[in-house]
């Protein structure tokens, strides 16, 4: 075993030629900016959920998940793992050859694809009906790839611009599984109280076969937001992270790193809401988790 990568969240460790150690740690970020303290356990929610979803979504595409057992503990202190802390926030998957897009699901309009609309009346590109409001849904869930940026910002990218990077087959099944993925999802999240606005899914090929790869359907990867709070004109909080981005608003940060150190009540605060979201849509308790509230 040996270290491959580490993103913003997750660690990543090669265990052989086809097979990769997903880690996913307690960090967060906001207004993209990695706070100094973790939310404990906030890893072992996102990779219960995503394990969740594969589970629901088996039939809609192949995952890369092997499973969540861990490899011993001499490999995994050998590469500096503490074993308790891995235990409930670490997957075995296939390693995958990435498709070099972010394959983004919309079904309401909201950031980058909101922005865009108010400028020009499109989203990636493609014209849509006039007259829409922030955060409005869409008349149907749209397939709005990005580019996968190895530096700086991921770019907005029309279906064409995508097919011409994958090639069209490639680009029509992306969207396909993307689409399918997100109508389930969202529609299950619905049910509970929680809207999915939108969603990015990292699609990869595993033995010539594209798989759902990464995490899926997380408050990371999706905004996630109440349907109590969602009012069509403005930006609703985001389901997860609101106490933590009305604590740093009120804060007058400037959003530029360093961040102000976390009150503990802000840290507990934004726990509670990655547990609360998990049992929501899983129907799971959380204490049942592998590692639950052991913290680090
Ligand atoms: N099955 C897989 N095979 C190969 N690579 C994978 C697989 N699943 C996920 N990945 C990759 O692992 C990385 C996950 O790490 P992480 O999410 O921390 O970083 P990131 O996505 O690069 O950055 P960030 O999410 O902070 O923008 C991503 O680059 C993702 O594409
Ligand atoms: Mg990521």
């Amino acid at each position: 075993m040996r270290h491959l990568y580490s993103g913003k969240v997750r660690d990543i460790y090669e265990l052989d030629a086809s097979r990769l150690l997903l880690v996913t740690s307690d960090r967060i970020s906001a207004f993209d900016v990695v706070m100094a303290e973790p939310i404990a356990d906030k890893g072992r929610v996102l990779t219960a959920l995503s394990v969740f979803w594969s589970q629901q979504l088996a039939d809609v595409a192949p995952s890369h998940l092997v499973g969540t057992d861990l490899p011993g503990e001499d490999e995994l202190r050998a590469v500096g793992v503490d074993p308790a802390y891995a235990e409930g926030r670490s997957v075995v998957v296939r390693r995958a050859e990435m498709l070099p897009l972010e394959c983004i699901v919309r079904g309401y309009l909201s950031g980058s694809a909101w922005a865009e609309y108010s400028r020009s009346g499109t989203m990636h590109g493609q014209r849509l009906p006039a007259g829409l409001r922030q955060s409005d849904q869409l008349p149907e869930p749209v397939f709005t790839p990005s580019t996968k940026a190895t530096s700086g910002h991921d770019q907005n990218i029309s279906y064409d611009e995508a097919a011409a990077l994958v090639g069209d087959k490639m680009a029509a099944a992306a969207r396909e599984i993307s689409l399918e993925a997100y109508r389930r999802g969202a529609e299950r999240a619905r049910q509970r109280g929680i809207i999915i606005a939108d969603t990015k899914f990292e699609l990869g090929l595993v033995d010539g076969e594209l798989a759902i790869c990464d995490e899926v359907l997380t408050p990371d990867s999706s905004r996630f937001w109440p349907v109590s709070a969602w009012s069509p004109g403005s930006s609703p909080p985001s389901f997860d992270k609101q106490p933590l981005r009305d604590w740093l608003e009120a804060t007058g940060w400037d959003k530029s790193p360093p961040p102000p150190p976390l009150p503990a009540e802000v840290v507990a605060a934004t726990r509670a809401r990655y547990i609360e979201a998990y049992e929501r849509l899983t129907g799971l308790s959380f204490a049942d988790w592998p590692g639950a509230g052991r913290g680090q």
